[in-house]
């Protein structure tokens, strides 16, 4: 019941999207891992072969925690009763009934489409097609680069998140000490360009002397290596140093008050 003043919660969450869900170097082969994404519960696993199953993590039989279960034959087998489950949420086998009894039409597990790529796993969130779209990423980072990288916990709705990354007025006050250093109040643009994925912002801080800030229109064509933020549709940003320094996130929705932001620092 939603109560005099409360706000009714909705799911808020952009569909049919890739997303990063996980540190692909901490996904070992065997091993059973639960996790809240999406406001969603899900058990995520790693087949011997190594790719990475996902589905709901609340067993269809009597509910029981498949991400307390074990890997066995590539299927996730929950720890109450059981059942296993293949990558595809299809059961392939109820214990009790014995191996060649059929599967009821009830016993599956909503599935996600996994894929490994660029250090992270991801799922497609949204309607489950044959044919997907590309996983969106940036231009500049080979996908032979190496990751360092760490999560971090905020509270609040990933959109929030994203709005502060790209919020470029705030530096010189908010990080007054490290990068907003310096007193460079003005902030000529932001110039923002569209791309096909989402849209770069390049900006120019000074010091207030006295002038106008330029406009968008009036800011100079950005140089080929020219430091600037870049943006992708839904959850990926990156700040971009120099061709060499990077900092990417994925702010990656666990429901609609918390956000993993998964950072990386890719290299050579
Ligand atoms: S609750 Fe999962 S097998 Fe019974």
């Amino acid at each position: 019941m939603i109560r005099f003043g409360e706000r009714k919660k909705k799911n808020l969450m952009i569909k049919n999207q890739w997303y990063v869900i996980y540190d692909a170097r901490k996904l070992k082969k065997g091993a059973v891992v639960g996790v809240k994404r999406l406001s969603e519960k899900l058990v995520l696993w790693r087949n011997t072969d190594n790719t990475v199953g996902c589905i709901s993590d609340k067993c269809c039989h009597r509910g029981a925690s498949l991400s307390q279960g074990f890997v066995k034959d590539n299927h996730i087998q929950c720890p109450f009763h059981g059942i296993e489950f293949s990558s595809n949420g299809s059961c392939q086998l109820i214990p009790a009934n014995g191996k060649n009894a059929n599967i009821p039409e009830t016993f599956f597990q909503k599935a996600y489409t996994t894929q490994e790529k660029h250090g992270f796993i991801w799922i497609f969130w949204g309607n489950q097609k044959e044919q997907l779209p590309e996983i969106p990423f940036f231009d500049n980072i080979d996908v032979k680069m190496h990751y360092a990288g760490f999560e971090n916990h905020w509270q609040m709705h990933y959109t929030r998140c994203i709005e502060n990354q790209l919020d470029v007025l705030h530096l010189p006050f908010v990080h007054r000490t490290t990068i907003g250093k310096g007193n460079r109040t003005i902030i000529n643009g932001p110039n923002t360009v569209m791309t096909d994925k989402g849209f770069n912002i390049y900006i120019k801080n000074e010091l207030d002397n006295g002038q106008k800030p330029l406009k968008p229109n009036e800011m100079p064509e950005p140089l080929p290596n020219q430091q600037h933020l870049k943006f992708i549709f839904p959850n990926l940003w990156q700040n971009y140093l120099t061709k060499k320094l990077l900092i990417i996130i994925s702010f990656t929705p666990v429901d609609e008050d918390n956000t993993l932001l998964f950072l990386a620092y890719p290299h050579q």
